[in-house]
């Protein structure tokens, strides 16, 4: 019932002439997808994203963050609006490498949640516990702190619009991925969160992806198990292949 997710989280990579080049490779090799398909190139390339996206509704556009103000005197920032204009369905909120070069906070994650959703962009929102955390044995709270304040003041009827990623920032541009049984475990752990916040049903309605070191190799098992999602994957969304064969496991 949950419609799976592919998302690539671009991240600084690719200029507008790369971007369109990229797409178009994607393009043909995904035109029979079925899950939902989102890239999220850097807001720079969105305008050449969006006119390489004209007619195909198989690739939806992401944006890789944004503001939680409308506009003013916030130099550098990127409002809902602009991502709005340009054609942006999604937005990924808190990415840990936001929260680790960028001074992101869970109360700033918290505030562009609210903001997205009022504006009806699709927040994906990122959790994750660090190595140490994972090492303490304090993933499941530290990823269950991180949900319920990055939803805090969400109503039931707006959460289940949101998108979760769980991505352990260990396994993050790595090559070293949870297991699909961790990764299940964790994100089944964050749906209890959801239930306790919200309600069994809403709980059951929330996509949630896995992330860190997706690729073609290993994305088939992770994607099989009973609450994995779909994936926000990174480097391999690079190489319009490897991103299709990922995609392809869910067609
Ligand atoms: P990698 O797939 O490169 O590990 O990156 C994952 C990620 O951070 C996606 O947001």
């Amino acid at each position: 019932m949950r419609k799976p997710i592919i998302a690539g989280n671009w991240k600084m990579n690719m200029t507008p002439s790369q971007t369109v080049k990229l797409i178009e490779e994607i393009k043909p090799l995904v035109a029979e997808a079925r899950c939902e398909i989102v890239v999220c190139p850097t807001h720079t390339c969105l305008f050449a994203a969006k006119e390489a996206l004209k007619g195909t509704d198989r690739i939806s556009l992401g944006a890789q963050d944004m503001f939680y103000e409308e506009r003013g005197a916030f130099t550098g920032e990127v409002s809902c609006e602009s991502l709005l204009e340009l054609g942006v369905r999604y937005v990924i909120i808190g990415h840990s490498e936001r929260r680790q070069y960028f001074a992101e906070s869970d109360e700033t994650v918290s505030k562009k949640v609210t903001k997205a959703l009022e504006k009806r962009l699709i927040p994906i929102v990122c959790v994750g516990e660090s190595l140490t955390q994972k090492q303490r044995g304090v993933t499941n709270e530290t990823v269950g702190l991180q949900t319920r304040l990055a939803l805090f003041g969400v109503g039931a009827g707006n959460a289940e619009d949101v998108v979760i990623a769980y991505e352990p920032i260990w396994a993050i541009g790595t090559g070293m991925t949870a297991t699909s049984a961790e990764a299940n475990g964790t994100i089944r752990r964050i749906r209890g969160v959801l239930a306790e916040m919200y309600n069994p049903e809403t709980s059951r309605k929330v996509r949630i992806l896995y992330g860190g070191s997706m690729n073609a190799g290993n994305a088939g098992e992770l994607l099989s198990t009973s609450d994995i999602d779909g994936g926000l994957i990174g480097g391999a969304s690079l190489k319009s292949g490897d991103f299709a064969q990922i995609v392809g496991n869910l067609s």
